[in-house]
């Protein structure tokens, strides 16, 4: 069976194939990075407006890679939500038509299924029941994933995303949007004692999530500071981050207590975070479980997690050409 991916929630535009024999043979993504940099975050109109330019060059790289033969693939999934509304509406109509077209079946699939699912693409794959701990720019997620198709939300951040706090400290130490992955390398030149900042709602008993507050203390003592060495931007960064990692690292922990599992899969664009891998490598292995990650280019944004979610669904979904796209749709829904 193959299936045919394609991922346009926010500002990746991304079409890869699936064959559950070989794993992915192709994989293409275009990401709207350079964009969006001069205005620090996602504008929703060029981010549907640059989908419908690149959409079309991907898809031809794509059949280019799986050298024209569209007979031996046997369905199109596309993300439905959440996302952008207009983001989600090009993938959509683009995978419909395709599926009008070529006259098979096209599969609605929910982007955080995707994420979840993403370590499932590596050799050494979670198996299930597991606890599944989504760290992205859109959601700060622990969900129970007790099989395909069947998660338990069991917290969620209450305000701010830990991808979207990255994004907001980075820009505040002159980084470029995203700024995640920009701060973690200016961290590992920091002073790890210099400043220490909230760990939030750790005090409190339960899962509850929430970044805001620990983005507004590093604010304020940015202000305090008023200074543009570089040497205080990296030690900012590092207490920081630490911060995050150990909230993380609490809240999982809790997780697996309550739930009693021992499988932990980590997915979403923080996942590549490599202090946060290590960490919580750690805490696995010293509690007797292990941790899951999806490789780098797959813990961000790609298509290739979407084409992997279709294949449960395939023989489940009656073809149909409905284009409904579903901007908050939660985890409890995958279709
Ligand atoms: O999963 P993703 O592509 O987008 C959503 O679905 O929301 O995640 C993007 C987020 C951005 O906020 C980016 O700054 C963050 O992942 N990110 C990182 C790292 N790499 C990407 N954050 C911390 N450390 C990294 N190494
Ligand atoms: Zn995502």
């Amino acid at each position: 069976m193959q299936i045919l991916g394609i991922e346009t929630s926010c500002d990746e535009t991304g079409i890869a194939v699936y064959d559950d024999n070989v794993g992915i043979i192709s994989n293409n993504l275009y990401s709207q990075k350079k964009i969006h940099n001069k205005y620090g975050g996602v504008v929703p109109e060029l981010a549907s407006r640059d989908h419908i330019k690149k959409i079309i060059f991907l898809m031809k790289k794509t059949l280019k890679d799986i050298n024209f033969d569209i007979s031996k693939i046997d369905a199109i999934a596309y993300t439905a939500g959440p996302g952008l509304v207009g983001s989600l509406l090009v993938g959509a109509t683009f995978a419909n038509a395709l599926s009008f077209a070529w006259n098979i079946q096209s599969i609605p699939i929910n982007h955080i299924e995707g994420h979840i699912l993403s370590p499932m693409l590596e050799k050494k794959k979670p198996s299930f029941p597991f606890l599944a701990l989504l760290v992205s720019g859109g959601h700060t997620q622990l969900i129970l994933a007790k099989n395909y198709g069947q998660y338990l939300l069991l917290s969620e951040s209450l305000d701010d995303a830990v991808g979207e706090v990255f994004d907001k400290i980075a820009k505040l130490l002159g980084l470029n949007y995203p700024g995640g992955s920009l701060l973690s390398k200016l961290a590992k030149n920091g002073n790890p004692k210099r400043f220490f900042f909230p760990r939030p709602m750790t005090n409190k008993s339960g899962l509850e999530l929430s970044f805001s507050g620990l983005k507004t203390a590093v604010m304020q003592s940015f202000k305090k500071i008023n200074t543009h060495d570089q040497q205080t931007y990296a030690d900012i960064a590092c207490a920081f981050e630490d911060a995050i990692i150990d909230t993380l690292i609490i809240k999982s922990e809790r997780a697996l207590n309550i739930t009693g599992l021992s499988n932990l899969v980590i997915s979403g664009g923080v996942s590549a975070n490599h202090k946060l891998r290590k960490k919580m490598k750690k805490m696995m292995s010293d509690r007797g479980g292990y941790v899951f990650y999806p490789r780098k280019e797959f813990c961000t944004d790609n298509a290739a997690m979407i084409a992997y979610a279709g294949t449960f669904k395939k023989q489940r979904t009656v073809k149909n050409l409905k284009i409904n796209v579903y901007p908050r749709l939660p985890i409890n829904n995958t279709f």
